[in-house]
């Protein structure tokens, strides 16, 4: 029997929310309405889906690592387009590379941000907002890295606190994972902040994280990105990473396909080691991504359909659990008091599932939880089912 020495490795919200409600039935008679796992439900786009038909045949080869050149360039023509770069900015085959979905690859990237530590004073450290998207502790605490918890509660504007850093931890930092909009609350980062935390990576030597997956996600004003602070600051991506997908943009979350850019040498070493660890998105696959990331028809749909949830939202809960539109994303985020209190009751006495904020945060130095008083509603399902699941919300917790 083998030992282990590591720090045991955090559970995800998941694996909570379903121990917490093994064993915990519905009333009878009432369909469950599932708000708790932020998992697309509007239909894939139907063209993406013949592309892939179209080219099965390439199922029966390995794909190239690095993705093909068209995918490369479709995704460095669509960054350009969407965050106004300059022209020469991005150069496919430097600052570009295809990934099979995003959550895997944060983590390789924290991996390569591990890598260097010359020069370092003290035990390696990553900060990690608070609350959080999983994978982002799980891969600090299987690194050995110290999670350093970014206060980023509604005292902070929901972002992480940047004056909350010192400089001593600034030094011993090796990656800043952002999540912008933010995975739970919604909140979207700014030029300022983004070009103030780009400064500080270039300065104190730590590579910078940031997940734009709910980037095409929005009600009103497309959010801004890492890569255009980067054009701002001059048009170098050094020590910058993004990471964006098709599962969230495209409603395509079992295609496994995404994309990291930003800093070449870090690209560099990135391709390196899927190369050696990683997995190719199949060929057919990235046929398909290629044409979606030239296609914005279906994305505007798809925001259309999220932007009419949250306007019902906004119509049916706007002056109660301290509502607020989100910026970005598919999420509410709703202060209700004990979380997980809240996540019970719903489940046992409405049928309706959803994610305590408790769940996704870390105890603060003060003991507390900046989640803790939040749920996380995601407002995935059609209109109906998600006006039914919003009323029993209400209704219940009322
Ligand atoms: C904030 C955040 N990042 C990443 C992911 C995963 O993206 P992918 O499907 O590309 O792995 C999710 C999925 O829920 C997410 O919420």
């Amino acid at each position: 029997m083998l030992e282990s020495v590591a720090a045991p490795m955090p559970e995800s919200c998941f694996r909570r929310l379903h121990a917490l409600l093994e064993g915990v039935e519905p009333p009878p008679g009432v369909a469950p309405i599932h708000l708790h796992v932020g998992d697309p439900q509007h239909a894939p786009p139907a063209f993406a889906l013949e592309r892939v038909a179209e080219a099965a045949p390439r199922f029966g080869r390995y794909a190239p690592t690095g993705g093909t050149p068209e995918l490369r360039t479709a995704i460095a023509d669509w960054l350009r387009w969407r965050y106004h770069l300059p022209q020469g900015m991005l150069d496919p085959a430097r600052h570009v590379l295809p990934v099979a979905g995003i959550r895997e690859s944060m983590f390789l990237g924290t991996l390569l941000a591990m890598r260097d530590g010359s020069g370092r004073p003290g035990p390696a450290a990553m900060a990690i907002p608070n609350p959080f998207y999983h994978c982002y502790l799980g891969a600090a605490v299987t690194l050995g890295a110290e999670p350093v918890m970014v206060p980023a509660g509604r005292e902070q504007g929901f972002l992480p606190d940047l004056d909350a850093l010192d400089r001593a931890t600034l030094g011993r930092l090796r990656a800043f994972f952002l999540c912008s909009p933010a995975n739970p609350q919604g909140v979207v980062a700014g030029l300022p902040y983004l070009e103030r935390l780009i400064r500080l990576a270039r300065e104190h030597r730590f590579v910078v994280l940031v997940d734009e997956c709910y980037a095409e996600v929005y009600v009103d004003r497309p959010p801004p990105g890492a890569m255009e602070a980067c054009a701002r600051l001059g048009g170098d991506t050094d020590r910058v990473l993004v990471f964006h997908s098709l599962s969230k943009r495209s409603n395509l979350p079992g295609f496994r396909s995404g994309f990291v850019a930003g800093d070449p040498a870090l690209v560099r070493d990135f391709l390196a080691l899927r190369e050696v660890g990683g997995v190719a998105i199949p060929e057919p696959i990235q046929i398909a991504s290629a044409a979606l990331w030239r296609d914005e028809a279906h994305v505007e749909a798809s925001r259309a359909l999220y932007r009419e949830k949250f306007e019902l939202a906004a119509r049916m809960l706007g002056n109660r659990f301290g509502f607020f539109m989100p910026e970005g994303g598919m999420f509410l985020w709703l202060e209700v008091g004990d979380s997980v209190e809240a996540a019970r009751r719903l489940w046992a006495e409405a049928g309706v599932r959803v994610m305590p904020g408790r769940y996704m945060s870390e105890a603060s130095p003060d003991g507390t939880y900046p989640g803790d008083d939040f749920l996380r509603v995601a407002l995935v399902p059609d209109l109906d089912t998600t006006r039914e699941g919003l009323g029993r919300i209400a209704a219940t917790l009322g």
